[in-house]
């Protein structure tokens, strides 16, 4: 997005806040894990909108352990962080509240928030398939992968990263841990290579035909082909098709970044505010252009990169259920030797 359409776009979003809500001097204090330069802007154009000025306390680790450990008197009033997995350890560790909202509700899947108002998706990423440009993958299923078909063909980090581990928890959601070994073992069979390196190597080994099809995540496809990630990358996301896989019986498999209101928060109406702006049609639209990643809110236009993959279904079940067979998966991983 350019600069003036962000203007463009700030100036509409204060004046919609400005007409609903009335102007205060307060603050609001966010802490997370996530790059604040991936939601300045829309930090900034709430601020605009409400006069409540936002602080951003990044930390890449021990988030949840700051929080515990400043206890009744934490400054944090939103914690923010990537991967269901990780919003549920702030749940469970018991450093988070609930919150009644109808526009939280409506605007999120329920699938992709917390039952009892915890935790809430802001936005999406879904575990992708990319693919050699004369690889046929019409109708591909993530069961696929276990066919031998495509012996010696998959690359894929490993198998205890936890992209992986989400998606094999929510094949055991579907399935049940035996078949889910049966599954893993199917395609650990047909790797290419060990299952190693990043996502973004599945691209790069594509290119140079150690595999035909690879296991990854979406947002990557938009940070290499865009040249966010430097030349070399635009030319490995050129090698690849992107392919959206789902469950035979469900849909494609996604995980999130989210973010949940601390359980001490100093300023909780003003937090519950901030985040009924973070799903307005208008923040859901630059919080995905920002790193490629997919709105939660239904009609909220993808980056032309992303949308080009084709129409998203995202897999029914439960992020919470998906994230409660994690474990399991992670011992299966390690059961059939994925990662040796
Ligand atoms: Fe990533």
């Amino acid at each position: 997005m350019n600069t003036s359409n962000i203007a463009k776009s700030t100036l509409f979003t204060a004046s919609l806040l400005l007409s609903t809500s009335a102007v205060s001097a307060a603050e609001l204090n966010i802490y997370t894990t996530r790059e604040p330069g991936l939601i300045q802007p829309l930090l900034d154009s709430f601020t605009a909108a409400t006069g409540t000025k936002v602080n951003t306390v990044f930390m890449k680790d021990g988030l949840a352990e700051r929080v515990a450990t400043e206890g009744a008197s934490s400054p944090a009033d939103i914690l923010m962080t990537v991967d269901a997995g990780n919003l549920i350890d702030l749940v469970e560790k018991g450093i988070t509240q609930p919150v009644e909202s109808t526009v939280l509700t409506e605007s999120i899947p329920a699938q992709l928030r917390d039952d009892k108002g915890h935790w809430f998706a802001l936005s999406m990423r879904a575990r992708v398939i990319y693919a050699a440009k004369d690889a046929d993958l019409t109708g591909f299923t993530y069961e696929d992968l276990a066919d031998p078909k495509w012996k010696g063909k998959i690359c894929i980090r490993s198998g205890q990263h936890p992209y992986n581990t989400a998606l094999f928890a929510d094949h055991i959601a579907h399935y049940g841990a035996e078949a889910t070994e049966k599954w893993l073992t199917g395609l650990k069979d047909n790797l290419a290579r060990k299952a190693a390196g990043g996502d973004r190597d599945g691209a790069k080994d594509i290119l140079g035909g150690i595999c035909d099809i690879a296991v990854a995540n979406s947002y990557y496809v938009g940070l290499m082909r865009s040249g966010k990630g430097g030349e070399e990358q635009v030319t490995w996301a050129n090698a690849i098709n992107v392919v959206l896989p789902t469950f035979k019986d469900g849909g494609t498999q996604v995980n999130i970044s989210g973010a949940a209101v601390a359980k001490n928060a100093p300023n909780k109406a003003e937090a519950v505010k901030l985040l009924e702006y973070l799903v307005s049609d208008e923040a859901q639209k630059i919080y995905a252009e920002a790193n490629f990643e997919y709105p939660v809110k239904a009609g909220v236009a993808a980056d032309p990169i992303i949308a080009s993959f084709g129409e998203l279904k995202i897999d029914p079940k439960p992020l919470t259920e998906i994230v409660s067979h994690r474990k399991q998966a992670s011992e299966l991983v390690d059961k059939v030797g994925f990662d040796n």
